[in-house]
């Protein structure tokens, strides 16, 4: 917002005040989702500051340098009733401390984490605090296109959801579900079969991998019914996103091949920009393909 200083109306009499619509949040994790979302804000007029927090201070405070709207707070209780929507980018740990944290506030949060819904408990917790505290879950499509679609298309019968999803060996650290099956993914020198069964196990065994298999189990049929196959594959560069649904809606049939984040081979740039594109819509007046 730009207000007047003197009576010449010219720009260069005008200073710059945070707007009055503009609001503030915090963002959990300063990894590569966090710092290219704080990166994006800055020049969002809708958004006066970003509290930023992370296990790892060094991390959060370096970022704090560079930026001019984010400020490093140790802890997020004393600036709840400041802020309008916690994003968690952190990890399922994070989402499982700190999105009860926030909605028991009142506050609304973003979760990035999504995998963490596999918990059947906490999902049920998680929701039930949400509708008694009048607070707001938002789930980014993440790193995977035509979520819109397929929850539309869930308010009809659906008859199946498959989700092939292929990545290049960086992208799987150490995993226990893989030691127990003696698969070491960085030795593989062929496209290979990880893992093959339900979202809720795929989830489970895959805590960082596969976020995008708990974003369709929600919009779609479940975890139970969603059936996900995870390749690995050394000729590959991108992490590839393959949904296929069937339904009375007809059939879907989406191909995302992502850009891995150069700060975390594990993460899609596009999941990034998902984060971005819904606190836009959060905290704007348009909203494109609701
Ligand atoms: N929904 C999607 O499509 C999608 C896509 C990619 C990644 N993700 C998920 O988003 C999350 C963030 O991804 P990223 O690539 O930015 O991860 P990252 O590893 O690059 O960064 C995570 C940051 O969070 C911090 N952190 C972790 N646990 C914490 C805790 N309990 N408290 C405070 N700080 C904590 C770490 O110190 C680190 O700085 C991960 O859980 C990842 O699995 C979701």
């Amino acid at each position: 917002m730009l207000a007047r200083r003197g009576g010449v109306n010219s720009e260069s009499f005008y200073i710059s005040l945070p707007s009055v619509f503009a609001v503030n949040i915090c963002v959990i994790g300063c990894g590569a989702i966090g710092t290219t979302i704080a990166r994006a804000v800055e020049p969002m007029p809708e958004i006066n500051i970003v509290y930023l927090t992370d296990r790892s201070k060094e991390c959060a405070t370096r970022l704090q340098e560079k930026m001019t709207k984010v400020r490093y707070v140790p802890d997020i209780v004393p600036i709840l009733n400041d802020i309008k929507l916690v994003v968690e980018a952190a990890s399922q740990d994070a989402a499982r401390y700190y999105v009860p944290l926030a909605l028991s506030a009142g506050v609304d949060v973003l979760i990035m984490s999504v995998g963490i819904f596999q918990d059947e408990e906490f999902q049920k917790d998680a929701f039930r605090l949400a509708k008694r505290k009048s607070a707001k879950i938002y789930m980014p499509s993440g790193a995977i296109g035509g979520i819109d679609a397929l929850g539309a298309a869930s308010l009809e019968q659906i008859d199946e959801v498959t989700l092939t999803t292929t990545k290049p060996p960086s992208a799987f650290g150490p995993n226990p579900y893989l030691e127990s099956k003696g698969i070491v993914a960085s030795e593989l020198r062929e496209r290979t079969e990880l893992f093959y069964g339900t979202a809720r196990e795929a989830v489970k065994h895959f805590p960082q991998n596969i976020n995008v298999a708990a974003t369709i189990s929600l919009a779609g049929i479940g975890f139970e019914k969603t059936r996900i196959r995870i390749m690995c594959d050394p000729q590959v560069q991108t992490n590839e996103h393959h949904l296929k649904a069937k339904g009375k809606f007809g059939e879907l049939d989406v191909v995302t091949r992502n850009v891995p984040s150069p700060r975390n081979p594990k993460t899609s740039y596009l999941a990034a920009l998902s984060a971005i594109s819904a606190i836009k819509k959060i905290t704007g007046t348009t909203w494109v393909g609701v």
